[in-house]
């Protein structure tokens, strides 16, 4: 049976799920490969720590430098992440002529298009698929099995460690700190957990979609990034009452004119597919020309969906280099003459309903002159809400709008913001989406 060698750079979670797979399902992934996927390094700098797993102590070295150049090497699994030494690795690799597979997001939504490039001059593959949403199979599903359609929107919960945090937040009412470190020691987060919750990591992914369902180059500057880290038990409650759940969202719409791409704390009907996902679960949402509107659920990081998902690529290019067919499939499914940049809407430009908390002095005229200054930026109100006085000091104002453009609704909150008299604290603003 032909023999596709591996080195596998970093033995951390994802690392240790590729591992135990390609240990365990040899049986079935040769059945369907019709070869056999052989380890032949594990390179990683710390090679004490006990992962769980019996690993022949001859694959394990410290020398990454020595797995890229082993010319028996046929593809190099990075799964250090970050950007340095990993970057280095991924195109010495290239340069080598080997394949290529990584899970590293943040790698690729800032030198994607270097990397890929370099790939496609040397006629070698890189393997993405875990690097959105773990493992469930977006990449391969928008590049493959959506080809026919041209991509009108994208929704998705990208980020396992977010989803979960907003999930024990609406559930159990808990507060954001004490819910990020159950996340923490679940093993979801990143290194720098600030990824996870300032919507970075989401943004990443997002970049990453954006360029495989449009055909964009890949620019993570152009997606606009808000995160979680603010949002309080407070708003929490009243979300709930108006018949919304939290999620950090990633959205992006493409209608001909221009591509929008942004990442937020978005509210959306309670009973909606999406508000549903729930703990370190992702789900994509997608809407194409021809299919509808197809969602992908499952789980969204962790060591073994995440290995699952790097499995799935190094089959991948194992049968394309068994067949000769390296390339069949283009990087981001674009051929790369093809690949254009569009008008990225900033934004200012958004058009969608919204919350808003204020924090008002009790007395009377505050609603007035609170709306007076949204009618004169032209937002109209679609519900108020003033919630008891039991609170000391001020009072919250909850409103939902109906469908406001984000410019006027900043001048207003900056000019509601000002009214030091009776408005006591930064207003809460957080956008509602309803795409039925
Ligand atoms: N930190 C990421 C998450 C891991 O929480 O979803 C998967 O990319």
């Amino acid at each position: 049976m032909k023999k596709i060698n591996v080195g596998l750079l970093g033995f951390g979670t994802v690392g240790s799920g590729m591992v135990k797979i390609l240990l365990e399902n040899h049986k079935v992934i040769e059945s369907r490969l019709g070869a056999s996927l052989a380890l032949k390094w594990i390179a990683d700098p710390d090679l004490e720590r006990d992962r769980g797993i019996a690993v022949d102590a001859g694959l394990l070295t410290t020398d990454t430098e020595m797995v890229v150049d082993d010319p028996e090497v046929d593809v190099v699994v990075e799964l250090i992440g970050g950007y340095e030494p990993a970057k280095g690795f991924i195109l010495k690799a290239i340069e080598n002529g080997k394949q290529v597979v990584t899970a590293n997001k943040a790698l690729l939504a800032a030198h994607g298009d270097e990397i890929f490039s370099a790939a496609s001059r040397k006629g070698v593959e890189v393997g993405f698929e875990a690097s959105v949403g773990g493992g469930i199979p977006l990449i391969r599903s928008i590049k493959e099995g959506l080809v026919a359609n041209r991509i009108q929107s994208l929704f998705g919960i990208l980020n396992g460690t977010a989803n979960y945090i907003l999930t024990k937040m609406t559930d159990q009412g808990k507060p954001f700190s004490e819910v990020l470190g159950e996340a923490q020691a679940l093993g979801y987060a990143e290194a720098d957990p600030t990824f996870d919750i300032e919507g970075i990591d989401t943004a990443h992914k997002l970049t990453i979609l954006l360029a495989i369902a449009y055909g964009v180059p890949i620019d993570f500057n152009t997606v606009y990034t808000e995160g979680i880290s603010k949002i309080t038990p407070l708003d929490i409650k009243f979300i709930k009452e108006f018949g919304y759940r939290i999620k950090l969202l990633a959205i992006s719409k493409d209608d001909g004119e221009a591509i929008e791409a942004r990442v937020h704390p978005t509210l959306i009907p309670d009973n909606s597919m999406l508000a549903n996902v729930n703990e370190a679960y992702n789900a994509l949402y997608i809407k194409g020309d021809a299919v509808g509107n197809v969602m992908l659920y499952g789980p969204g990081a962790g060591m073994m969906p995440t290995g699952s998902a790097v499995v799935s690529d190094l089959v991948d290019v194992a049968r394309n280099v068994i067949r000769s067919a390296v390339g069949r499939v283009p990087s981001v499914g674009y051929q790369s003459a093809c690949i254009k940049a569009r008008r990225i809407r900033s934004i200012e430009e958004l058009k969608t309903e919204y919350y808003f908390r204020f924090s008002a002095e009790d007395r009377p005229g505050v609603l007035s002159k609170v709306s007076g200054i949204l009618g004169k930026h032209q937002i109209s109100i679609k519900s108020v809400h003033q919630k008891g006085r039991d609170l000391v000091g001020a009072v919250p104002i909850v409103m939902i709008t109906h469908e406001a453009k984000e410019a006027a609704v900043r001048a207003a909150l900056s000019e509601i913001d000002r009214l030091y008299e009776v408005i006591k604290d930064k207003t809460v603003l957080i956008r509602i989406e309803d795409w039925k």
